[in-house]
């Protein structure tokens, strides 16, 4: 039988620091009941410390990942890193964090495709485990998106938060690991969901700060449509191509960015509300790393040859599905 690429342990870590509802409520002109009833947020966190970007968090959820596979971080093949906020425009975040970890024996790169940067990574990483090229390959999903957040545009600044969450891929020849997957990108909605200023076509200027053109710019009500109808049927596209009933599946694992596109997918999967993985509540938006950290959360009640979908939309548009049988 092909070996197919287990995900064999789990990580996460999120910064202390809380943005509250009630802390937001003092910053721009909303409610900890709108935020609540709109988006299933409670509360986010912030990565503080200058100089502090997605590799401080990456490198911590990478440490504990080596920490808990019992495993030094030199035995690590490849580490790819999903962000949309690199701690520099270059080189890529994943040098840094291989620097940090000791991860002397790793090549490593950056995968930037907002919130399915993490679905997009895993299935890249999968690949090379499958072709029996490496032994380790760590997939770590780490944003910091507190630094691109424009904290005066009330719809936007409620959904994000910080933090990272990392998995351990190895090679299984029991059928479990990385089954399938269905990935989609559409660029016509970059208008819906970007940031403007900061790369080549845009490069920083007095203008383009003065401007606020730094920070996140999203059409919600836009993405939002997009992301219910998207997020849902490509949770249904995978179910069928795979022949799984909602029975079938043990946990869906979505992109948490709104609780309300969450519930929706759950419903077109037919799949019951204690299936679904959820910490928006105390997380929001953590953009890369929402994925790894239910993940991470939710470890101890997965199985082995459990059932799992994960689902993302975000940015792009990219969005999709993968199906994994849990490994351990
Ligand atoms: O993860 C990447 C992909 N991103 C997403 O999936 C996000 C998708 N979009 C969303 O989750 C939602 O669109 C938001 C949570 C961002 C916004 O919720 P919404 O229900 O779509 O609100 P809206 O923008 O349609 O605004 C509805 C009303 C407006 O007032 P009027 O014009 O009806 O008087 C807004 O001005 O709510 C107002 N509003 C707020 N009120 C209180 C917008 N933001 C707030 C706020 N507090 N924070």
């Amino acid at each position: 039988m092909k070996s197919l690429a287990a995900i064999t342990a789990v990580s996460g870590w999120v910064p202390e620091d809380i943005l509250s509802n009630s802390d937001l409520e003092k910053m721009v002109d909303t409610t900890d009941e709108w935020i609540q009833t709109r988006t299933g947020i409670k509360e986010r966190r912030i990565l503080r410390g200058k100089g502090r970007g997605p590799s401080y968090m990456a490198a911590e959820a990478v440490k504990q990942l080596c920490n808990k596979r019992g495993i030094s971080p030199a035995e690590i093949d490849l580490l790819i890193c999903a962000t949309v906020t690199p701690d520099l425009i270059f080189p890529a975040t994943a040098s840094i964090i291989c620097d940090k970890v000791g991860a002397k024996n790793a090549w490593g790169y950056d995968i930037e495709a907002a919130c399915s940067g993490f679905i997009f990574a895993l299935f890249t990483g999968a690949q090379f485990i499958e072709t029996g090229r490496y032994k380790k390959v760590v997939v770590v999903g780490s944003d910091k998106m507190s630094s691109i957040i424009d904290y005066t545009d009330r719809a936007t600044c409620v959904i994000f938060g910080d933090g990272a969450g990392a998995v351990l891929l190895e090679p299984d020849n029991e059928g479990n690991g990385i089954i399938d997957a269905v990935l989609h990108t559409d660029g016509s909605g970059v208008k819906h969901l970007y940031q403007k200023a900061g790369g080549s076509a845009y490069p920083p200027t007095m203008e383009t700060v003065a401007a606020r053109e730094h920070y996140v710019k999203q059409d919600g009500q836009a993405v939002f449509k997009f992301a219910v109808v998207g997020m849902a049927d490509v949770s249904e596209d995978i179910m069928k191509r795979n022949g799984l009933s909602a029975n079938d599946i043990a946990y869906l694992v979505p992109h948490q960015a709104n609780k309300r596109i969450i519930d929706a997918t759950a419903r077109r999967m037919g799949i019951s509300d204690e299936k679904v993985m959820l910490n928006i509540e105390r997380f929001g938006n953590t953009t890369a790393a929402t994925i790894p950290l239910c993940l991470w959360e939710w470890e101890k009640k997965l199985k082995k040859s459990d059932n799992i979908i994960l689902s993302a939309f975000g940015g792009g548009f990219t969005w999709g599905a993968v199906y994994v049988k849990w490994a351990y």
